[in-house]
């Protein structure tokens, strides 16, 4: 453990006296740790000049976001939305985060019906009438990174269908509304939990949300199954991904063994996905990317 004097500048970089900047916050947070709660560290909390410049980043991933919204259709194919996202992505000066990362052949995540999350985006695949789909957008700029996803309808799609996507939506929005200081991680996970599961749905548990903005996934880890009371305290400056996958049918799920990515349910049944990026400030919460 690392003792800093009352006197010495704060660890957050305000410049500030330690006593008079964080003191009394890691007093909260040890408090907290001591009672055996998870806590972050304090490099999971991001100062304003990084928050200002993760904001910049977002903004082109809502861009682009917002580029794909104006111009999907059926018809189209998921190939061509990969060329949209970089074409706009790169106009902007920025780099799409998932390019190459870890072995990720495109710039963006294209997952259609019974695909979870991470499809691949190929010139092969049409999108038809009355399909779902999530595109999952992910920026780089300056190396500063964002992460937001959105669900479209395109065309006629089933009534069973739409009410997975909104129902999807609204768990994130309830979701949001357990983001504030000194909630838990599993506050937010157990009211996602819920509402899905009253809608006769199953949240995928074995993959999650994360830490993002210095690096493409930071800890701390999301689970949108967790209880509340549980997981990581939320402290202001911590910035984190709420993105529940959400099955109509069984939470199981199997990554496809001939690309290493795509997840499918193992039931075959539709999946759905909203994702945004938001930042627990002094009184709340922002959303920094949607
Ligand atoms: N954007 C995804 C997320 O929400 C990550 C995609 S990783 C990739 O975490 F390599 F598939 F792009
Ligand atoms: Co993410």
């Amino acid at each position: 453990m690392h003792i800093i004097s009352r006197n010495s500048p704060c660890w957050c970089g305000s410049g500030l006296k330690y006593k008079k900047c964080h003191y009394d916050f890691d007093q909260k947070l040890a408090f907290y740790r001591n009672n055996g709660h998870l806590v972050p560290d304090h490099n999971m909390i991001k100062t304003p000049a990084q928050v200002a410049a993760i904001k910049e980043s977002a903004k082109v991933n809502i861009a682009v976001l917002d580029y794909v919204a104006e111009h999907i259709r059926a018809g189209v194919s998921t190939e061509e939305i990969d060329q949209w996202v970089y074409q706009e992505t790169t106009r902007y000066g920025a780099i799409p985060a998932p390019l190459n990362y870890e072995g990720f052949p495109k710039s963006v995540c294209t997952s259609v019906d019974n695909v979870v999350c991470h499809g691949i985006p190929s010139a092969g695949q049409i999108l038809r009438d009355g399909d779902i789909i999530n595109i999952d957008c992910s920026t780089i700029l300056n190396g500063y990174f964002s992460d937001s996803s959105r669900m479209f309808l395109i065309g006629n799609v089933s009534e069973e269908k739409r009410k997975l996507v909104e129902v999807t939506k609204k768990c994130v929005e309830l979701g949001l509304e357990q983001v504030k200081p000194w909630n838990f991680l599993g506050d937010m996970g157990q009211v996602i939990n819920d509402y899905a599961r009253q809608n006769g749905y199953q949240v995928v548990e074995d993959i999650g949300g994360h830490g993002v903005g210095l690096e493409f996934h930071e800890e701390p880890w999301v689970s949108y199954v967790s209880t509340k009371g549980t997981e990581m305290l939320m402290v202001p400056g911590m910035m984190f991904t709420i993105e529940p996958m959400i099955n109509m049918g069984t939470c199981e799920v199997t990554i496809d063994e001939r690309d290493g990515w795509t997840v499918r349910t193992t039931d075959g049944l539709p999946s759905a996905q909203w994702e945004i990026q938001v930042l627990v400030t002094e009184d709340g919460h922002e959303v920094i990317a949607y």
